[in-house]
């Protein structure tokens, strides 16, 4: 017999969790009403005609936080990320290297400055870019590497990083997931040559949607500002634009807003430390699903909750332990993205109007017809391989218990061999 809510048993859970899309999943109070009300009664919501701008302050602040000299600011993750490979200043048909399994934030920039995104393959574990996979893509042609920090995990960095300095070629480590995982117990966002966050709603800090950009490189920040501002140099003494570039100031509104969460981000980085482990020793002894063990001595911060599942042992496929799960009253989703090669925007090669540019143009060999099913094995099988739960600074001991009670649950049923007697019978 079992008790799962899925066959009509009661739910473990029926109140709805802390949800980072609500104010009780966030960390949204008075410090950041205030900051934005006294930005209102300036009169001054451009950060180019603020002396004391609270973007130029975000900037200060989160350079000082990461630990790197330079913080460009902009309005959201994708621009963060378009801000470095604008700086790094592909030609077109020039190729970076990316994992499928991230949000489309991270490949848009690269079609954007008219560069090839190349796939390689992900780790079956983390579901990071698999260091390997890259080595085995890197051409003449290759000008950048992206590693994502899936999830809150540390990307296998130490590899990674030889294969940029073989190369030649820079490391960007986008981190929009990510803020202050460790990896050897240094924050990830430090070892690369450029570092991008989103300060999208669901991230640890948000103001709505936003982005932060960080280098070392004095001459790529420069790069970075001046692509951000119409390629503006503003300390010039006259008005003139030294190559293109677009329009992506973050307002003082967002600047005041994320001001006032980073000074919440070590409080937020720690509860969901604390959430994260909690889950983790409540359910790592179950049968058929295991937590990712991380590369580097590498420590998450949790964005979301992954956990792996060898069908076989669990006894069910992930889609039968999600249903379950979520009729247990915890949200469980199955794999994360479909890998993006396989979105109608790159499989179809949707770019600029119906030239595929700059596939299968003169500029580049590579075709958008290469993005087919069978390219990365890996990021395919994902969906039916680990499934994630959501997870937020935000959550209490009990939320906590409760989603480990509703696996545990599920999991020791199917596992059992219970469920599919219980399921004949029904
Ligand atoms: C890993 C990753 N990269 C890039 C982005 C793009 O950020 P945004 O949505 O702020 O443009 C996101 C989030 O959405 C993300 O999770």
């Amino acid at each position: 017999m079992t008790s799962l809510a899925r066959f009509g048993g009661t739910p473990v859970r029926t109140a709805p969790l802390p949800s980072v899309a609500n104010a009780d999943g966030r960390t949204i109070g008075r410090e950041e009403i205030q900051a934005v009300e006294a930005v209102l009664q300036s009169g001054r919501l451009n950060r180019t005609m603020t002396p004391a701008s609270r973007v130029a302050a975000l900037e200060a602040g989160f350079a000082e936080w990461l630990g790197v000299p330079h913080v460009v600011a902009s309005t959201s993750g994708t621009s963060a990320l378009h801000l470095a490979v604008a700086a790094i200043d592909p030609n077109p048909g020039d190729e970076i290297i990316v994992t499928p399994i991230t949000d489309f934030g991270s490949v848009i920039p690269i079609i954007a400055q008219n560069a090839v995104p190349v796939f390689a393959d992900v780790d079956s574990v983390t579901w990071c870019i698999d260091p390997a996979s890259v080595a085995a893509n890197v051409t003449d042609r290759t000008r950048a590497i992206i590693a994502v920090h899936l999830f809150g995990q540390p990307a296998d960095l130490d590899p990674l990083l030889a294969i940029a300095r073989d190369n030649g070629i820079p490391l960007i480590e986008d981190c929009s997931q990510a803020y202050g995982a460790t990896y050897h117990g240094r924050r990830v966002g430090t070892f690369g040559d450029i570092a991008c966050f989103s300060l999208q709603q669901s991230k640890h800090i948000t103001s709505g949607d936003g982005g932060l950009t960080a280098t070392r490189d004095g001459a790529l920040a420069r790069r970075m500002r001046l692509f951000a501002d119409k390629g503006w140099p503003r300390d010039g003494e006259i008005r003139t634009h030294l190559f293109y570039g677009v329009n992506y100031r973050m307002t003082e509104l967002q600047g005041a807003v994320a001001g006032a969460q980073l000074a919440k981000l070590d409080d937020v980085i720690a509860d969901r430390r604390h959430a994260g482990h909690l889950l983790t020793s409540l359910i790592e002894d179950l049968p058929g699903i295991s937590i990712p063990a991380l590369p580097g001595d590498g420590e998450s911060v949790f964005w979301l909750f992954p956990v792996n599942v060898d069908a076989a042992k669990a006894g069910a496929s992930v889609g039968e332990l999600c249903a379950a799960i979520a009729m247990e009253g915890i949200p469980a989703s199955a794999g994360y993205v479909t890998p993006l090669y396989l979105t109608p925007a790159l499989a179809e090669g949707k770019t600029y109007g119906t030239s595929h540019f700059p596939f299968d143009s003169p500029y580049t060999t590579r075709s958008y017809t290469d993005y087919q099913p069978g390219l990365c094995p890996n990021a395919e099988r994902m969906g039916s391989a680990m499934f994630t739960v959501p997870i937020n600074e935000r959550y209490t001991d009990d939320d906590v218990r409760d989603i480990a009670a509703a696996i545990r649950k599920v999991v020791t049923a199917y596992a059992s061999g219970a469920v599919t007697a219980a399921h004949a019978a029904h």
